[in-house]
């Protein structure tokens, strides 16, 4: 059991997203939130324990080196909306939405409240680099909220008591709050853990207007756009730009559930969407 908990702990990569979703339930208090363990299934638990205990500052270094170069070869979006949803676990196609469809449905909500183009766009693209799982990269490597690495690990970061087992918490330079950062630095100096939102971030910034570079970047940084922490390493710019890492989180935390959109009917205005800001090819 313990191997193939190793393996992989999240039935299916939307576990945890689906877990984050509940953690914020619409009307849910900052009270009601620190009970956030009751939402959490073995599974999820186990998954924190794995991503917690791992993503060390070497381990991103390491990450960064071997996909920020972006030297997978060239692919449009939709080539890699579609690659990513071949990504088969354990979901269920008749109940559980596709990867594509999540996208789709945050863009859409997005797009039914008005928001600019861009905002649109960045709800299609924003967890395309989940695709790393497809890579090969185990699951605490591609989801799960992100926190700095390199510092020290706040309380605001959900499961905190997992980090006692992450080697980093044994290194004294990385043990204080600034760590190998200096007071207000700006987030662009700081490494995060690894996963999803860096990667796709690093794919897309040369073609996004920055607010959405943020959203996608940092969408997952919780304990930052959700509960205020690590504001010591930000500078006033982080501060302004993450108005719009909150705008977008609604969007990706609330959409689900909502109708399962019609691809043959959207597809138009998104194929145009994309070639508005990408080029047919990009590198990955
Ligand atoms: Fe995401
Ligand atoms: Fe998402």
């Amino acid at each position: 059991m313990q191997a193939r908990l190793d393996a992989a702990p999240l039935k299916e990569l939307d576990q945890w997203d689906d877990f984050v979703a509940s953690r914020y339930r619409e009307g849910r208090s900052e009270e009601e939130f620190r009970n956030y363990k009751e939402d959490a299934n073995p599974g999820v638990t186990e998954f924190y324990r794995q991503n917690h205990a791992r993503q060390t500052l070497e381990f991103v270094l390491s990450k960064k080196k071997q996909y920020c170069g972006l030297t997978r070869g060239r692919k449009g979006i939709w080539e890699m909306a579609e690659y990513l949803n071949t990504l088969v676990d354990e979901s269920d196609p008749d109940t559980d939405l596709s990867q594509v469809e999540h996208l789709l449905q945050t863009s859409e909500a997005i797009r039914k409240d008005g928001r600019p183009r861009w905002f649109v766009l960045a709800g299609l693209l924003h967890d395309l680099g989940k695709v790393l799982c497809l890579y090969g990269e185990p699951q605490w490597a591609v989801v799960g909220d992100t926190f700095p690495v390199g510092c020290a690990h706040s309380d605001q970061v959900v499961f905190p008591e997992f980090f006692a087992a992450n080697p980093d918490s044994r290194v004294p330079e990385y043990r204080t709050a600034y760590g190998i950062y200096s007071p207000n630095c700006g987030l662009d100096r700081v490494h995060l853990s690894w996963g999803h939102d860096e990667y796709i971030y690093t794919v897309t910034r040369k073609y996004l207007p920055e607010p959405a570079q943020y959203m996608l970047r940092y969408h997952s940084f919780y304990a930052a756009h959700r509960h205020g922490a690590y504001r010591h390493l930000m500078n006033p710019h982080d501060e302004q730009m993450f108005e719009w890492v909150r705008k977008f989180n609604p969007y990706d935390l609330y959409s689900k559930g909502r109708e399962r959109p019609n691809l043959a009917e959207i597809r138009p205005y998104y194929e145009e969407l994309v070639a508005e800001f990408f080029p047919t090819q990009i590198d990955w």
